[in-house]
């Protein structure tokens, strides 16, 4: 079977998107003030091991805040502020290990060459030869002079999707319109279902600039069934590392545009969204049909069947290859443990049961029956709508209006 025929026929495509403007950088605040003070102090009340007593670095951040609009982090308050925006992050099911998030300051780097060399290193480290470590890279903050760095890719590694004459896609279909977009700037795509984008990456005194991943910083898993031999001849693959790109970073009254952070993956996220969703790889109905499953009739749960099968082959192939991955019922326990630790701590666990719970069997996980904190708390990621768009491939600054 030539199975990137196979895959582009049963991929559906996206509809056209529209353009939108870049979002001014906003100018210090008393507020922004405010929460720098509450950020210090925080940082005393959960570390008051520090040497400087926490009086004199509120007056040293109040004093830089006076003169230059801004204060700059120790490298204690960065780590700690960037794990704490972990601990905060209400959709991830994953923050039990919050504290041990490694963190790479990388607040000097300014042109893209160095920031590539970063982002690369980002991929090695976090990667870690499959025992995945949970790693940020934090780039330059917004300052009332100069707005940071940006990467437009919404994740570090992402697949391209190639608009076919027909309508049908090629590859991810939710990365059509980023795949016109980069192939606008100059990149020769290869046309196949899994073909790594490459990254753009923006700085204040640069044009957007394209960059390739090194093959051999993107490890991959190729995915087959531990009872199906055919499953392997589907030739489906995916990344090891999920690598957020086009988050803000915000700690204590201080944006940091571009401060990728990964984790492993948990399976459903592949196996029950990315391969799955019909504005992704739409795959339900060619692994239903290689099954022999009745699909003439929904009371069959060939969609039900054919999903499980599907999530045995991501979480088989991943442990097979020395990835390391985790199943929903695992990752569900660990986060109870996780809200018990945190209440142990006296901190509230803010969380979005519609993200907490996996979309595979939700109700056989404890994390479904009960309710959650909802109020934000600070420090935190946030995903701006120019961000947002960008990663899409709806470029605010008209590149893509010359289609
Ligand atoms: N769901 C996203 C993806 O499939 C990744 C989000 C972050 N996930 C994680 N396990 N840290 O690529």
């Amino acid at each position: 079977m030539n199975s990137s025929d196979t895959l582009a026929a049963r991929i559906a495509s996206t509809p056209d998107t529209h353009t939108s403007l870049p979002v001014p950088s906003t100018p210090p605040s008393q507020a922004d003030l405010t929460e720098a003070l509450d950020f210090v102090r925080q940082h005393h009340r959960e570390h008051p091991e520090q040497t400087v007593p926490l009086h004199t670095r509120l007056r040293q951040v109040q004093r830089q805040f006076d003169e230059t609009g801004t204060y700059r982090h120790t490298t204690e308050e960065l780590t700690f502020g960037a794990r704490v925006a972990w601990r905060n992050s209400s959709r991830c099911i994953g923050r039990l290990y919050w504290n041990s998030l490694q963190v790479l300051d990388r607040r000097e780097a300014t042109t893209p060459e160095e920031i590539h060399e970063h982002l690369i290193t980002h991929l090695r480290r976090g990667t870690n030869g499959g025992r995945i470590r949970p790693t940020i890279s934090v780039f330059a903050p917004d300052t009332p002079d100069r707005p940071g760095p940006r990467v437009w890719n919404d994740q570090l590694i992402r697949y391209a999707g190639y608009r076919r004459p027909d309508g049908s896609v090629v590859g991810d279909a939710a990365y059509t319109d980023f795949t016109d977009l980069v192939q606008r700037m100059g990149w020769n795509g290869p046309g196949g279902p899994f073909d790594v984008l490459p990254l753009v990456i923006a700085t204040h005194d640069t044009k957007p600039q394209l960059f390739d991943l090194p093959a051999d910083a993107v490890l991959e898993v190729p995915l087959r069934h531990p009872d199906h031999p055919w499953f392997a001849e589907l030739d489906l693959r995916w990344h090891a590392l999920p690598a957020i790109s086009n988050m803000r970073l915000r700690i204590g009254g201080v944006d940091y545009p571009l401060a990728p952070f990964n984790g492993w993956y948990m399976g459903t996220e592949i196996g029950a969204r990315n391969l799955v969703d019909e504005d992704r790889y739409n795959l339900l109905s060619l692994v239903a049909a290689c099954l022999g499953l009745d699909t003439s009739d929904e009371a069959t749960l060939w969609r039900d069947r054919a999903l499980v099968e599907l999530n045995v082959a991501v979480l088989h192939s991943f442990s097979e290859a020395g990835v390391r991955i985790s199943d929903h019922h695992t990752e569900s326990r660990r986060f109870l443990t996780h809200l018990e630790k945190e209440e142990r701590a006296g901190r509230t666990v803010p969380a979005d049961w519609t993200w907490i719970v996996p979309p595979v069997s939700g109700g056989i996980t404890p994390v479904f029956h009960r309710y959650y904190d909802e109020a934000d708390q600070n420090p935190n990621f946030h995903l701006d709508d120019d961000a947002r768009d960008r990663g899409r491939g709806r470029c605010p600054y008209g590149h893509d209006r010359q289609r």
